[in-house]
């Protein structure tokens, strides 16, 4: 912003911020910043100093209680690396980023959407695998899993061409990029569905895992009695020109932890039925009982194509 831009604010005798008492703080600081010429920037910060001043006073706010606040939020800064975004886990704890997919997604949050969290952990330029390949990429023991899925339109027509990234954790509950064990991009596939909308590929079964707690939300779930835990799932992002980029997650229906998320993104939409084999002729040579298959159908809405920013490189 120019100088110049400043000098007039402050010359405007309209705003004159010279507080009286703590109740006229608010309409003092909304005043100051109604000159935004943005009409979205000046109707999200008018909302947010609202309900901040008003946060402060319902709890009556001590000077301790900010500075602990001010300094959790800086510890968020501090703990986000190239590897780990903890701002973006800090809004999964309080729900804060389910509650923003499903404002976005299924009409507006009124229906049912096939929408989940993106999460801390996708990267960009997964390796291209054909359907039916493995995203196994290095030595990953744990049950097989064959998924076969298909992506359509709302109306059930199959959408070929669609790009489907997908990524999961390892049966011991890492990421590739937190485990040195694991070979890069291993559990990483990008998939392209075929003239009949589908796409399917060999994996190994996901399992559940703790977000990471070395950090200040680690201390504030310690604080609340809360358990660290993610149900087991499968990450997809689908992207095709000319509808909305899905970002979801698929859970498996028998975890522990599936009725108590620590970042809420399982909704009833999202839970599929991983099925266990015990017996019968493997889909493939080497696999040994129990595998596990998944049959899966994701729903794009007409709407545009972008990807988000990843939160990890
Ligand atoms: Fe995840």
């Amino acid at each position: 912003m120019p100088a110049q831009t400043f000098a007039l604010a402050a010359q405007d005798e309209r705003h004159s911020s010279i507080i009286a008492d703590q109740g006229s703080v608010t309409p003092v600081v909304l005043a100051a910043m109604e000159g935004a010429e943005d009409p979205r920037l000046r109707e999200i910060m008018d909302a947010f100093v609202r309900h901040m001043h008003a946060f402060a006073r319902e709890v009556r706010l001590t000077e301790e209680e900010f500075e602990l606040g001010v300094d959790f939020l800086n510890r968020v800064g501090q703990a986000t690396h190239d590897a780990h975004n903890e701002g973006i886990l800090f809004s999964d704890a309080i729900g804060f980023s389910t509650l923003v997919c499903l404002l976005n997604n299924g009409r507006g949050g009124a229906t049912e959407t096939a929408s989940a969290l993106l999460g801390p952990f996708w990267r960009m330029n997964s390796p291209p695998t054909e359907n039916g390949g493995s995203i196994v990429r290095s030595e990953t023991p744990g049950p097989a899993l064959f998924a076969a899925c298909r992506v359509t339109d709302p109306e059930g027509r199959p959408l070929p061409a669609v790009e489907v990234d997908v990524w999961h954790a390892s049966p011991v509950g890492f990421y590739e990029n937190q485990d040195e064990s694991q070979a890069d991009m291993n559990l990483r596939g990008k998939f392209t569905t075929d003239a009949d909308g589908r796409f399917w590929f060999r994996s190994v079964k996901p399992a559940g895992y703790p977000v990471p707690t070395d950090g200040p939300v680690g201390d504030l779930l310690r604080a609340q009695g809360r358990h660290p835990y993610r149900p087991a799932h499968l990450h997809v992002l689908a992207y095709k020109p000319g509808y909305k980029t899905l970002i979801t997650q698929v859970f498996v229906d028998d975890d522990q932890y599936l009725e108590t998320d620590v970042v809420f993104g399982v909704t009833q939409h999202l839970i599929g039925g991983y099925r266990r084999h015990d017996e019968g002729a493997p889909p493939q040579a080497d696999v040994t009982p129990p595998w596990y298959s998944l049959e899966y159908t994701f729903v794009m809405e007409p709407g545009e194509a972008k990807l988000p920013k990843p939160p990890i490189k």
